[in-house]
């Protein structure tokens, strides 16, 4: 391909492939050094080529929210994956059962009585078993038990059904997503790893074996995961970052590895229109509370501009004193939550320098049905 990226239409999904590369490297570097199992969240890319270059990259196997993600990888072929959602509907459950039947090393996500027994019922019909993970709450207060005696009467529970069998206690520390400052980053990490380990070692304390403790979120993991007695982590967003994770201070600009190429389309006195809305840069300015972010976007080489407001597809970004763009130039947004953007499109255009190198779908995109 001879492509320069700056040619293609708009708006594109430009995913910079050497620093993909580094961001696979230094997630698997770090997981390397620290003995620690690495089970990346897909959540982030929902692409095949992408979780086989984790695979490659020494990861065990993958992390998902949704079953269908994991139909999706599974039948690419990977076929370790954690279901990190409380799977708890009867159709649901048939569906987590059809990956069973068709050799899934399935983990599914628990976290009350009322769901393991709905899972036994369902399970006992079909014969199969099925590995569950305790989640606890670390603080995100989300879903989760709460760590310590809540999680050893749940694991004593799940010892009664015999198609249940627990394979390890976990957390999602998203409410690092809100730290203030390193010093708080830090205490929410230690806090996410000690739910985890606190809860295992009072399980095992009980008599009941807890093989894998896992935390994970990309602000987090790399503190967590240094802490005694963690032996997995599921970082889904550190394989793009984006200026959520730059304005927490967790990666550099440069790391990001996705951006929208976006045209100038109205240049009006005081601000300029873009070809991307709500339904290409989402609304996102932190799920979990973060208000470092400026704007819906942070527009490369124009620190002058703060993309001020979005409609579904305008977004309107105003200047400080002037701004030299003119009617269709183009212009490079890293957004502000690579995950929901990389929802949006079909495909990851790749890009090495000025070029284009190739394309890649975002296989389980959507995934709603
Ligand atoms: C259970 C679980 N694990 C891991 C992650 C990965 O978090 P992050 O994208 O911050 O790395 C998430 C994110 O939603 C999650 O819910």
């Amino acid at each position: 391909m001879n492509q320069k990226w700056k040619d293609l239409d708009t708006p594109a999904l430009l995913l910079d492939k050497p620093a993909l590369l580094a961001n696979i490297q230094t997630m698997s570097e770090f997981a390397k050094e620290n003995s620690l199992n690495l089970r990346p969240h897909i959540k982030t890319h929902k692409s095949i080529e992408i979780a086989n270059l984790q695979m490659e990259h020494g990861a065990i196997g993958l992390t998902t929210a949704k079953l269908e993600e994991a139909e999706v990888m599974a039948d690419a072929g990977i076929t370790d994956i954690l279901v990190a959602y409380p799977v708890s509907s009867q159709v649901k459950i048939e569906r987590a059962i059809r990956l069973l039947q068709k050799g899934t090393d399935l983990k599914l996500a628990v976290d009350s009585l009322e769901q393991i027994k709905l899972l036994q019922k369902a399970l006992e019909k079909t014969g199969h078993t099925i590995e569950v993970w305790i989640k606890v709450n670390s603080g995100l207060n989300r879903c989760g038990v709460e760590p310590g005696e809540d999680a050893v009467e749940l694991a004593k529970a799940v010892l009664f059904l015999s198609q249940l069998r627990i394979g390890g206690i976990f957390t999602h520390a998203g409410h690092s997503y809100g730290a203030k400052n390193a010093e708080e980053l830090k205490h929410i990490a230690l806090a996410e790893a000690e739910a985890v380990v606190s809860s295992a070692e009072a399980c095992e304390k009980a008599g009941i074996p807890i093989p894998v403790r896992s935390v994970g979120s990309t602000p987090t993991y790399r503190l967590a995961g240094t802490v005694d007695g963690i032996t997995e982590v599921r970082p889904g967003n550190a394989v793009f970052f984006d200026s959520i994770q730059v304005g927490l201070g967790v990666a550099k600009r440069e790391q990001c590895a996705l951006s929208v190429l976006v045209s100038v389309v109205g240049v009006y006195k005081d601000r300029i229109v873009l070809d991307s809305g709500s339904k290409t840069l989402c609304l996102d300015k932190g799920a979990h509370g973060l208000d470092s972010v400026k704007g819906y976007g942070f527009v490369v080489d124009h620190p002058e501009l703060t993309i001020e407001r979005l409609s579904e597809e305008h977004g309107v970004a105003v200047f400080e004193n002037s701004s030299d763009l003119r009617l269709n130039d183009k212009v490079r947004i890293i957004p502000n939550h690579a995950c929901t953007v990389a929802n949006m499109f079909d495909e990851y255009t790749l890009v090495e320098g000025d070029r284009v190198s190739g394309q890649w779908k975002v296989d389980a995109r959507g995934m709603r049905k």
